[in-house]
């Protein structure tokens, strides 16, 4: 049987500019290419495990504008069940990104209608889904709606990631129907309010019931075992496009812990797979082989 994974979250269009560097203030530069893509953290989670083979179903909020249905047919084409996108008047989300030429990236997201998804439906989505093996939820899509659908799957015995993205801190609720939280460095240290090291790391788990991984870029991830902090390293590549990386982290590790990996099984594919990521450019279009 194929892993159900259910994901709640954003869908973008992402409109990247590749540039040898990012203009200062009240300067104009020339960029080397641009495209367009599919992106969104919740959507790029959802087809990361869309490809790795799992039944993903999303529950994302799309405009009435032209990215509506290209988003739509984006997502069946890698294996994500449309069936619970639900639709409103206005534009989609959009994501106006810079990528650097040692492939570092800077993102606006203009959320639109990721930020119209309504709670209800999206409960009752997930009544008709019917168990999945993994929810998973970023912070794309107001935080209630979040403490809603974590509340609802976690009561039912469904394990639950959460990755803080954009970095905002979690509401006692959330974090209290979360099964796995993993945000990166930065994520941490804004949520944490104080640097990223191995005892910070240490006392932040002892003060929640989640297990927590906290992704380190190239230097790999960070997550406790036995009360004690573990570093996972990644191979070293040339980074092209670090866009969507994270994404491909969380996509790939709740596959692997909806298959009932353990856990270094599932940090090991979700290192691989984001590790992969920043080999080639774009968001989504850089998760295939
Ligand atoms: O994590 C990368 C993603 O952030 C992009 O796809 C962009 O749309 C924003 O959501």
């Amino acid at each position: 049987m194929k892993p159900k994974i259910c994901v709640v979250g954003s869908a973008n269009i992402d409109q990247v500019s590749y540039v040898k560097r990012t203009p200062n203030d009240g300067e104009t530069v020339f960029g080397e290419s641009y495209q367009m893509g599919f992106g969104g953290k919740g959507a790029n989670q959802a087809v990361m495990a869309g490809i790795l083979g799992a039944d993903v179903y999303i529950i994302a909020c799309l405009g009435s504008d032209v990215y509506k249905d290209m988003t739509i047919e984006n997502f069946k084409n890698n294996n994500v069940i449309t069936d619970y996108i639900q639709t409103v008047e206005g534009s989609s989300g959009v994501a106006p990104i810079w990528v650097d030429e040692s492939g570092q990236n800077r993102i606006i997201v203009i959320p639109g209608a990721n930020n119209l998804i309504d709670s209800s439906s999206a409960i009752e989505s997930l009544e008709k889904i019917g168990k999945p093996d993994v929810l998973v939820g970023q912070f794309e899509i107001p935080m209630n709606v979040n403490e809603q659908v974590f509340s609802h799957a976690y009561k039912n015995g469904v394990k639950t990631v959460l990755n803080p993205a954009p970095a905002d801190k979690p509401s006692d609720t959330l974090l209290e129907n979360t099964s796995w939280f993993i945000p990166n460095e930065i994520e941490f240290e804004e949520i944490y309010g104080d640097v990223f090291n191995e005892n910070n790391l240490i006392l932040f788990a002892n003060n929640v019931e989640t297990n927590v991984v906290v992704t380190l870029g190239e230097k790999g991830c960070a997550y406790i075992k036995n009360n004690k902090v573990e570093i996972m390293n990644t191979d070293s590549v040339k980074a092209i496009d670090t866009t969507g990386a994270g994404d491909a982290f969380v996509g790939a590790f709740s596959f692997a812990l909806a298959s009932k990996f353990d856990t270094e099984e599932c940090i090991k594919l979700a290192l691989q797979k984001a590790t992969d990521s920043v080999t080639k450019k774009g968001t989504q279009s850089s998760y295939k082989n």
